[in-house]
């Protein structure tokens, strides 16, 4: 079993017939109806609703959905089907994994996908319901990315599109020679849409900094414009970390701009354990 007790750390172990989950001290987690997890003891929230919200998850869903980071997506899939053997099974994290859209992708572009253990996290509830309702073959559950209630060790891959983890947890989570694999904003990702707000746009930095003990061993650029409709760009806007700096005027204004093109700019990062 992957997962351990949020509280204790104990091995959990799955009760047969009501299909949820203890531990030897007796910490019982049910499973939701939609196939889901949730390991976020009250005492760990920080608030009532912590992550992204419902709004937020649903602006982001509507905009994948529509393809504009498919290109990304396919690149990410591809990247892990080539440092995979088909015949054996790979555990897969998705750490911060919002409503599992790179999840779902993944499944679909790799090859032999039933020897994929696609598995999610995320702090969000309503996010990890969305992605459980969407893939019930894979396993997701509603955690934080600081103390991730897995086994040590467990993970052939870990990967991240744009959400926070931390170091040691992804130390302790992969098996040695594990894969993790990043996906960040490359220099001009979004640029057409930070000249609205910005007086001065600035470049994306390429540095990325990695865990203590990993290597790089691979890097791609993937970059390609986008031209997204009023209602597309708007979810867009909400979806990035500068949205809060657009005040009304400028929100009109990018909404009034029709066929706006917009660049998409990512790099993939992927490095070993060494
Ligand atoms: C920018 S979104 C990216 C979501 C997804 N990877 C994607 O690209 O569609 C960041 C995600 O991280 C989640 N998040 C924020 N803090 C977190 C934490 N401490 N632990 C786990 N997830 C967290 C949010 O709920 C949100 O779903
Ligand atoms: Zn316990």
């Amino acid at each position: 079993m992957p997962y351990i007790c949020p509280i204790c750390q104990s091995p959990l172990i799955q009760h047969l017939s009501s299909k949820g989950y203890y531990c030897k001290n007796k910490h019982h987690f049910d499973l939701a109806k939609e196939g889901y997890l949730n390991l976020l003891p009250a005492q760990h929230k920080k608030s009532k609703e912590p992550g992204d919200s419902r709004a937020m998850m649903r602006a982001r869903r509507n905009f994948l959905e529509a393809g504009f980071y498919q290109p990304m997506a396919k690149a990410l899939a591809s990247m892990i089907d080539k440092h995979r053997t088909e015949s054996v099974p790979m555990h897969i994290l998705d750490v911060g994994c919002g409503e599992g859209y790179y999840s779902r992708q993944i499944e679909i572009h790799a090859q032999h996908s039933e020897n994929l253990d696609l598995q999610g996290i995320d702090i969000a509830k309503n996010a990890i319901f969305a992605a459980a309702k969407k893939q019930p073959n894979a396993h997701f559950i509603v955690a934080s990315s600081k103390s991730m209630p897995y086994a040590d060790h467990y993970f052939d891959l870990l990967f991240r599109v744009y959400a926070p983890s931390n170091d040691k947890e992804i130390n302790r989570l992969l098996k040695p020679g594990g894969l993790l694999l990043i996906v960040t904003p490359g220099p001009r990702h979004l640029w057409q849409l930070k000249e609205f707000i910005y007086k001065e746009v600035k470049e994306h930095s390429a540095d990325i900094s990695l865990p203590e003990g990993f290597e790089q061993i691979e890097s791609q650029r993937i970059s390609y414009t986008i031209q997204p409709d009023q209602e597309q760009r708007m979810a867009l806007l909400q979806m990035t970390p500068f949205a809060w700096r657009a005040k009304g005027d400028v929100q009109n204004k990018i909404q009034r701009s029709h066929g706006l093109e917009i660049e998409a700019d990512f790099i993939l990062t992927l490095a070993l354990k060494k």
